[in-house]
């Protein structure tokens, strides 16, 4: 291994589930998490407790689940009560970490945070004391760093190494950053602070103007040895630093930054594929290392010289980031051990019953669809995993529409041991009409916010994913849905939203929709 490790923090399931759309439940949460250890990231930050009762459960399921194999860090404001539910968050772990984050730079401190230097230095201090009484690895980050004045930088590191923290992470909160600027920053503090040698630098990079990974890049060559990223580059606004690129980036040049990671390079596509499929945020085709156009060669002149020898246009193997070109997998004599193998290179680790159910459903689209993709398989569990509890069951629909009729839907809907009732509506198509007539059935109004559908593979035989957002009484809920019909995955996805609804509203749900806390990060 060449030279130095550099630590990969994962913040997909924090700043990545900022992203607008991209929020997780828990089940989907501890998924994302299942699929980072088997990544190999060193550090998973697993949310922000305080946040919310469902970030905060989150929180303690994977510090209890996965702390035996990455570190797993909680996210807190400067604040006394936040730093607590951190600790609480994180009680069960293993190898807890607590992140306490505080802004610095001059507009943060004069708008946000009315504090002068001062009281920033003294607020910084006391909470990362007060994180350490819980444990030995704290992180500090003064937000907005790239925009402190540089002498106020190197005092607010140097008193919190002093404190206690382990990790002095120095965010580009807002991207602003460029790759020679962050350098100098990075260098600056490796300099001043007097006790530096003390802590872990990090890099933490968003990509308002592109360059997070190159910014983040440039950080490791000035000597940073944790960085901050995301599965896909999620994160708030145009995302994070991508783990993959900085991954990759640092494998096939560590000829030139001499340094190494411990991803287990060959989970990157899947883990890519699973978070996509989990988020709803589809990969752009062409993004670096795990778009589906990534290692396509088109030109004549680039296949021939790859014929003879791939390294004349190959700087990568597409084996090295676990991309089996168009994923036709399985087809529908395929057994049932070559299909719990796939699953398990797909990131999911089922037990017999799930495997058997994602197999029957395997088969049934086996024989609607010739081919069968990645990416349906993962769509399939998808489904199968979703944690909606399902008091109304669809038991059958027909629609009527056409370019000179009404469109109409009949609907059969069964609320657990209760009759089947039915009723039908009009609508200003076959979905509309469906979903009138299911709020009617279930006496509960929503609004629709969001109406997402995605091909989930190629062809005119693909299955569609539907994902709705509705709002009842500012409440926002999520479902989704796969189906060879897309009239079918529209109704299940606005079903299942319902569902979540109907839930609260008796008051059986274990988590709350979306609580956002004020001033988070
Ligand atoms: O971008 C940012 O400043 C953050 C901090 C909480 C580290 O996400
Ligand atoms: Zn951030």
């Amino acid at each position: 291994m060449t030279g130095d490790q550099i630590i990969i923090f994962d913040t997909t399931l924090r700043d990545g589930e900022q992203s607008p759309g991209c929020s997780m439940n828990t089940n989907e949460k501890l998924k994302v998490a299942n699929a980072l250890v088997e990544l190999g990231v060193d550090v998973i930050e697993a949310g922000f407790p305080i946040a919310s009762p469902g970030d905060f459960e989150a929180v303690q399921m994977i510090a209890s689940q996965f702390s035996d194999r990455s570190t797993i860090c909680a996210l807190a404001r400067s604040r006394d009560d936040d730093i607590q539910k951190a600790k609480e968050a994180l009680a069960s772990a293993e190898k807890p970490r607590i992140h306490v984050f505080l802004a610095t730079s001059a507009i943060h401190r004069e708008h946000k945070l009315k504090m002068d230097k001062q009281q920033i230095i003294d607020r910084a201090v006391h909470s990362v004391r007060d994180a350490k009484e819980f444990c030995d690895d704290i992180e500090f980050s003064p937000e907005d760093a790239a925009r402190t004045e540089l002498d106020f930088l190197c005092e607010v590191v140097e008193k919190t190494i002093d404190a206690g923290a382990t990790t002095v992470n120095i965010p580009d909160t807002v991207g602003y950053a460029t790759p020679s600027h962050y350098f100098k920053v990075i260098s600056y503090l490796k300099q001043h602070v007097s006790n530096i040698d003390r802590s872990i630098i990090s890099s933490h990079c968003h990509n308002d103007l592109g360059m997070a990974v190159a910014n983040s890049l440039s950080a490791i060559e000035a000597g940073a040895r944790q960085v901050e990223c995301t599965i896909n580059g999620l994160g708030e606004r145009a995302g994070n630093a991508a783990l993959e690129e900085l991954v990759m980036a640092i494998r096939t040049r560590a000829d030139y930054y001499g340094v190494h990671t411990k991803i287990n390079t060959e989970r990157l596509f899947p883990t890519s594929q699973l978070v996509s499929s989990i988020t709803g945020m589809k990969v752009q085709r062409n993004k670096a290392i795990v778009g589906q156009n990534a290692f396509a060669h088109e030109a004549g002149i680039h296949q021939h010289g790859m014929l003879q020898e791939r390294s004349t246009y190959e700087i990568m193997r597409p084996e090295d980031v676990g991309y089996s070109g168009r994923n036709l997998v399985l087809g529908k004599h395929s057994g049932r051990h070559a299909f719990r193998d796939r699953t398990k290179e797909l990131g999911f680790d089922l037990d017999d019953a799930a495997v058997q159910k994602a197999f029957d459903d395997f088969i049934v689209l086996a024989d609607k669809k010739k081919e069968v993709y990645d990416s349906d398989i993962i769509a399939l569990i998808d489904n199968r995993l979703a944690d909606a509890p399902e008091r109304w069951k669809l038991v059958s629909f027909h629609t009527s529409a056409g370019s000179s009729a009404i469109p109409t839907a009949t609907l059969e809907l069964k609320c657990e041991e209760q009759p089947v009732l039915c009723d039908a509506a009009t609508g200003d198509g076959p979905i509309d009409a469906v979903f009138r007539a299911m709020e009617r059935i279930i006496e509960l109004t929503a609004r629709l916010e969001e109406f997402n559908v995605r091909s989930v593979s190629e062809g005119k035989d693909a299955q569609g994913e539907v994902r709705v957002t509705i709002n009842v009484h500012g409440r926002h809920y999520m479902g989704k849905s796969v189906s060879t019909d897309i009239i079918e995955a529209a109704a299940r996805a606005y079903l299942q939203a319902l569902n979540k609804a109907d839930a609260e509203r008796k008051g059986i749900s274990e988590q709350p929709a979306d609580e956002v806390a004020a001033d988070s990060p």
